[in-house]
């Protein structure tokens, strides 16, 4: 049996002290290459891959209603990018290339589907239906937690199928991650794994992302960043299976949802039902770390 589940979650080892900073950088920072040529289609199984410029118009009606700033609170703006105003020539595409820095593959340590790792906490919303979902959208704020060498954190939404004990998941949100990307900056993140968590890998240093976009790409960095008790940023997230017809969206039902947290007292998630907007919000934090545990 498939069954698409709804996961939203943040991973992180420390508090969330909120930092304004803006670094700007002489060079861009990615390289254009061919749109058929990315290294995604180099993959075997997307070598005869026919690339989906846009998502169809069913997903694009669904989701325009929910992508606006009027979905915001007067204090919330949405937070821009840190990217060159023009985008790749024409027929080409951004591929993250981090400046001074190797970009390699590295695991996602996740605690929510295995052992603890010291000093990591999760907190989370996840939908507890059984029907399957096709996607998920959220707005999430932007922060640049503070973190040490080896620490990273993600705020995240994701969707996972479970197949004959496989896991294939997909998840989309915010990382600073200073091992993954060489700098402290929240960078806008992917991870996909096809079959167990810890197999997957990062933006397109994944054979799975298919780059469309000629300006924004995977891994560029927030330009608006949140602060506590201050201006507010928030990103509109969005994944979607492909589909083109019986498709609607439904707002998360909160006696349908369940909390994955792991220490409630480092790292801790905070539901509020109907908040503000007609839609569910949650927030979460703590200070993390070993927390004394
Ligand atoms: C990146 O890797 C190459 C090849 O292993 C190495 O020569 C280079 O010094 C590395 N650069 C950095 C910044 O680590
Ligand atoms: C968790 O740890 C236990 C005991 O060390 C081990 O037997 C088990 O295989 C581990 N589970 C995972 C998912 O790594
Ligand atoms: C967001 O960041 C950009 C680039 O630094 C800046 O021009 C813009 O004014 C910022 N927006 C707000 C609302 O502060």
């Amino acid at each position: 049996m498939t069954s698409l589940l709804l996961l939203i979650f943040s991973f992180s080892l420390i508090c969330f002290h909120g930092k304004s900073q803006s670094v700007k950088y002489q060079e861009p920072e990615f390289e254009c290459v061919d749109i058929y040529n990315q290294p995604s289609l180099h993959h075997p199984r997307l070598q005869n891959h026919q690339i989906q410029k846009t998502p169809s118009d069913e997903v694009l009606a669904m989701l325009s209603r929910e992508t606006t700033s009027q979905n915001l609170l007067n204090d919330e703006a949405i937070a821009e990018f840190d990217i060159p105003e023009k985008g790749c020539p024409k027929g080409q595409v951004p591929i993250h290339k981090p400046r001074n820095f190797n970009y390699t593959a590295k695991p996602f340590h996740s605690i929510s589907n295995g052992n603890r790792t010291i000093g990591q906490h999760v907190a989370g919303i996840r939908k507890i239906e059984a029907i399957p979902w096709r996607g998920a959208s959220a707005w999430i704020s932007v922060y640049q937690p503070k973190v040490h060498k080896g620490q990273f954190s993600m705020a995240l939404i994701g969707l996972k199928t479970e197949n004959n004990c496989k896991l294939n998941t997909i998840q989309f949100g915010w990382a600073v991650d200073p091992g993954l990307y060489g700098d402290n900056l929240p960078r806008l993140t992917t991870y996909w794994s096809p079959n167990k968590l810890h197999d997957g890998c990062f933006n397109v240093l994944c054979k799975g992302f298919v780059q469309v976009d000629k300006r924004l790409f995977l891994g560029a960095p927030f330009s608006n960043i949140s602060v506590l008790g201050g201006a507010q940023f928030h990103t509109f997230l969005a994944i979607n299976q492909y589909v083109t017809t019986d498709y609607k969206n439904v707002d998360i039902d909160s006696n349908k949802v369940g909390e994955d947290i792991d220490i409630r007292k480092c790292y801790n998630v905070n539901y509020l039902d109907n908040f503000g907007t007609n839609q569910q919000t949650f927030t979460f934090g703590g200070p993390g770390g070993l927390c004394d545990v």
